[in-house]
């Protein structure tokens, strides 16, 4: 049976696309990270996928006149390469509604705060944790969701919680949600490729 294959989109860094990697190498997932797509030159993400043998390719926005010309590719590499499911590890920038349409309950995000909190189009990066300081609040997480029309309001697959501490500065609690998040984005991706997860209406069932 051919294994399912992924894309792994990033902006940045890529620590959790290389979580992904290390799981799949460990063979706790079956699946194949077949593309690692970034919307920015230089992204970190793509060194990590090159070192792995993966397919990169850019699509920064600055080569295109029109943004629509670069969703477009996005979405004819997507479907070129028969990608199964598409992760987004820290990739800052919007799914349009044709790609989420045609990749209906196949792309999931990971979202460093424990949605609905901090979550919505101004809630990314440090901001997150930076927010979750000045509102007090005594414990912030991660969530991995599908991903649909409404900026972090897909359907919860999985949450996981941290404490924040009095001291903790926005960089501590970065740190603690970046932990979690290297283990819940792949037991979410192993949850999906093998068939465990159920949509129903904007919530989820694991099976
Ligand atoms: C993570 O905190 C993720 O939740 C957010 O962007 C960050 C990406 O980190 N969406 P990395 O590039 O995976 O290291």
């Amino acid at each position: 049976m051919s294994k399912v294959k992924i894309a792994v989109l990033v902006s940045g860094s890529g620590s959790n696309l290389q979580s992904l990697i290390d799981y799949i190498e460990a063979r706790k997932i079956n699946a194949e990270i077949k593309l690692v797509i970034s919307n920015k030159y230089g992204a970190y993400g793509l060194t990590r996928g090159e070192k792995c043998g993966i397919t990169t390719l850019v699509l920064d926005k600055k080569d295109f006149l029109d943004i629509r010309e670069r969703d477009r590719l996005l979405l004819e590499n997507l479907q070129k390469n028969e990608i199964d499911i598409v992760v987004l590890a820290g990739y800052l920038a919007i799914i349009p509604p044709e790609i989420i349409g045609v990749y209906r309950n196949r792309i999931i995000n990971i979202h460093p705060s424990l949605l609905p909190s901090f979550g919505g189009k101004s809630y990314y990066g440090e901001r997150v944790h930076q927010e979750v300081i000045k509102r007090g609040v005594k414990i912030t997480g991660a969530t991995v969701h599908f991903v649909n029309e409404e900026t972090d309001g897909g359907p919860i697959i999985l949450q996981r919680a941290v404490e924040v501490d009095f001291d903790d500065e926005w960089q501590t609690v970065q740190k603690k949600v970046l932990a979690i998040e290297h283990e819940i984005l792949p037991m979410a991706v192993k949850l999906l490729v093998e068939g465990k997860v159920e949509v129903v209406g904007n919530r989820v069932k694991l099976l």
